[in-house]
């Protein structure tokens, strides 16, 4: 970590409260000189930086550029802060992260960034990734080597849908739900999207990495969703000045996108644990917001309606067709009219 990198380490830290600029170089072991560069530094960056002549610096409460240090500053297992990397912009995080793990990245290592400007959806779509309103990330997953052969990566995928609920509930106090197979919705629209990529050993044929890309539409974006969208997603809150200034009752702090990312990998951590036995399988059922309801069946060549009758063992969707037969959905995707959706909300 440079100098710079220290400092806004220090800010995040006390977020909203004054920290002197001696006890800033002491604490780092440098110049009151040097000190001011790097607050210099911070704020051409865009941090807004208050400075009062007795209390010394405080980073705005309202601060909400994303950084390894704000996102490390609210982990609860600091483990998890060593191998998160932040960018600006990129065209995708599930990209950059593939070339990573290629050239040797590490288990949990983490992209985040800003922007995308070619971010992927799942089945070949693109996922609109606009500045400043959403959360663009992927974790990487590497399978133990005793499981690599047998490892069922759709599982991966429903244990982060249920690890992103949670972290979102937990941050924001809102309700979420789950459209088979991994879409997150809110108030009856998607917020959130996954995409689940793996890397497979070309000789064994054994997953080797898993990228877990995670997009979500925090606020709504300043241009707005481009209109083929607008029925479908929606924002956790409705625009940037709620989310930026709202508070909320004791037990949740003001959510910022760091706060966000920061519960999103403590939860998918301690997930980790419950995928030998599935377990959260059943709150994955209890949050899913197609069972019991008529869906149908997408596929490039036919649409085929059925009723959403229950969640397998590894995730599979149960379906129940028209003439009374069942199969299982391992993948692909299903649809759900909104006057279905909502039916039933709770
Ligand atoms: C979907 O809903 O189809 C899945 C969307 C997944 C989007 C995320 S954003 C971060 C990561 N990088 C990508 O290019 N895609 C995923």
């Amino acid at each position: 970590m440079n100098t710079k990198e220290h400092v806004l380490r220090l800010l995040e830290e006390c977020k909203g409260k004054s920290i002197s600029g001696n006890q800033i170089a002491k604490e780092l072991n440098l110049s009151r000189a040097a000190i001011w560069k790097a607050i210099k530094d911070l704020r051409q960056n865009g941090y807004d930086i208050k400075a009062s002549t007795n209390k010394g610096y405080s980073l705005c409460i309202e601060s909400d550029l994303l950084s390894r240090q704000g996102i490390v500053s609210h982990l609860k297992n600091k483990v998890l802060g060593e191998h998160i990397l932040t960018y600006q912009s990129l065209e995708s995080t599930n990209q950059t992260l593939k070339k990573l793990s290629a050239d040797g990245a590490c288990h949990n290592t983490v992209v985040v960034s800003e922007m995308q400007t070619k971010g992927r959806g799942r089945l070949g779509r693109s996922f609109y990734s606009p500045k400043g309103s959403g959360i663009y990330m992927s974790l990487l997953f590497k399978p133990p080597h005793s499981s690599q052969s047998n490892f069922p990566s759709v599982f991966i995928t429903t244990a982060a849908s249920v690890a992103v609920c949670r972290a979102i509930e937990e941050v924001t106090g809102k309700q979420i739900k789950i459209k088979w197979v991994n879409d997150l919705f809110y108030n009856n629209k998607k917020i959130c999207g996954i995409l689940t990529e793996g890397i497979t050993n070309f000789e064994t044929g054994a997953i080797e990495s898993i990228i877990i890309g995670i997009g979500i539409n925090f606020s709504s974006p300043s241009d707005k969703f481009p209109s083929e969208l607008t029925e479908i997603f929606g924002s956790l809150y409705q625009d940037q000045e709620e989310a930026s200034h709202c508070t909320f009752s004791e037990s949740h702090a003001i959510p910022t996108k760091n706060l966000l990312i920061a519960s999103i990998l403590d939860h998918f951590f301690d997930i980790q644990a419950e995928l030998k036995s599935g377990s959260f399988l059943e709150e994955y059922k209890q949050r899913s917001c197609v069972l019991g309801k008529r869906i149908t069946v997408l596929s490039p060549t036919e649409s085929i309606p059925a009723i959403a009758v229950d969640i397998n063992e590894t995730g599979g969707l149960i379906v129940e067709q028209l003439d009374g037969t069942r199969k299982t959905l391992q993948s692909g995707e299903i649809s759900i009219r909104p006057e279905d959706l909502s039916s039933g909300w709770k």
